[in-house]
């Protein structure tokens, strides 16, 4: 029997050795410097949601590594005439080799990867995984320390909603961190267990940030506050990354944020542009991560 191609739809089924070898590809990888390896696949970026970072992210990853690639917006597909998630991916692995899939349900990617005999990529499913993310955020951290291990490494805003903050916590536990969480209750999930194992809940942001290593700040919508009866005002008071707030960090932690980061709600101008973000370097290095990774699951030596 013939195994079937390996899907990346979590970190969860990643051991930490599978992890450390997609990231130590990517330190290999250079979008600057194409490399045809893949010069024989096609990859198709289905994306049910919108997306600017990871859609252009990995569409110049494809390409780099020589991959024809074709962009698929839910809205202008017959996706909009009413055809079914399966019937999409069944026409679309009749002329491609992988699918990257975006999509606003949790567990889309699965389901798919359960009718279709092609590798799925997760590029992010409703509140459930964005495994490319948190890889790439692992391989930012790894740019500025030895290794993650003992790390304090603390995400503050919506966890609740966020698929970063979920994969991250698996990815980040997985390398020995330590993974601490912080913001309201109503954004916060109801265990520390439901989010992964080992992580810690801290609802005081001074006490949660206290010698941290680094800082992830996870995007917060307004609407979804106003629906939720937290008060915006209240929210950026106890909750946004300001300079004073940063000193309480180790002195040389780091500022991280996915994107798309709202200024002056989140953080402070000042925090977003000061030298210990590495907010941008995640973009860049969102496109070596994402080589590594389509290397890895079509590559000739999968
Ligand atoms: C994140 C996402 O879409 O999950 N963004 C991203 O992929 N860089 C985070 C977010 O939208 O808040």
């Amino acid at each position: 029997m013939i195994a079937k191609p390996q899907s990346l739809l979590a970190i969860e089924p990643l051991d930490a050795r599978q992890i450390l070898d997609i990231l130590t590809l990517a330190a290999r990888m250079d979008p600057s410097r194409p490399k045809p390896t893949l010069s024989s696949r096609r990859i198709a970026l289905l994306f049910y949601e919108n997306s600017t970072r990871t859609r252009t992210s990995f569409e110049i990853a494809a390409k780099a590594l020589g991959a024809s690639c074709v962009v698929i917006h839910a809205t202008t597909a017959s996706i909009e005439k009413g055809e079914s998630l399966k019937d999409t991916g069944k026409t679309l692995q009749s002329i491609v080799d992988a699918i990257v899939m975006r999509h606003p349900n949790s567990g889309a990617p699965l389901f798919l990867s359960r009718l279709i005999d092609i590798p799925i990529i997760n590029a992010g499913d409703g509140m459930h995984a964005h495994p490319s993310q948190a890889l790439l955020d692992a391989f930012t951290i790894l740019q500025h320390r030895k290794s993650l291990e003992g790390l304090k490494i603390v995400t503050i805003g919506d966890i609740f909603h966020s698929r970063v903050a979920r994969s991250d916590a698996h990815l980040f536990r997985k390398l020995g961190a330590r993974v601490v969480l912080c913001g309201p209750d109503v954004l916060l999930p109801e265990t520390a267990l439901a989010l992964a194992p080992g992580v810690e809940i801290v609802r005081d942001m001074e006490e949660a940030i206290r010698e941290a290593d680094v800082v992830m700040m996870l995007r917060v919508q307004q609407e979804r506050l106003v629906g939720m009866q937290i008060n915006v005002d209240e929210y950026v008071r106890r909750y946004q990354l300001t300079a004073s707030r940063l000193k309480l960090a180790k002195k040389d932690a780091l500022v991280m944020h996915p994107g798309p980061m709202i200024r002056g709600m989140e953080m402070t101008d000042e925090v977003a542009d000061c030298p210990q973000s590495v907010v941008l370097e995640q973009v860049l290095n969102g496109v070596k991560v994402r080589m590594a990774i389509l290397e890895t699951l079509l590559g000739e030596k999968r």
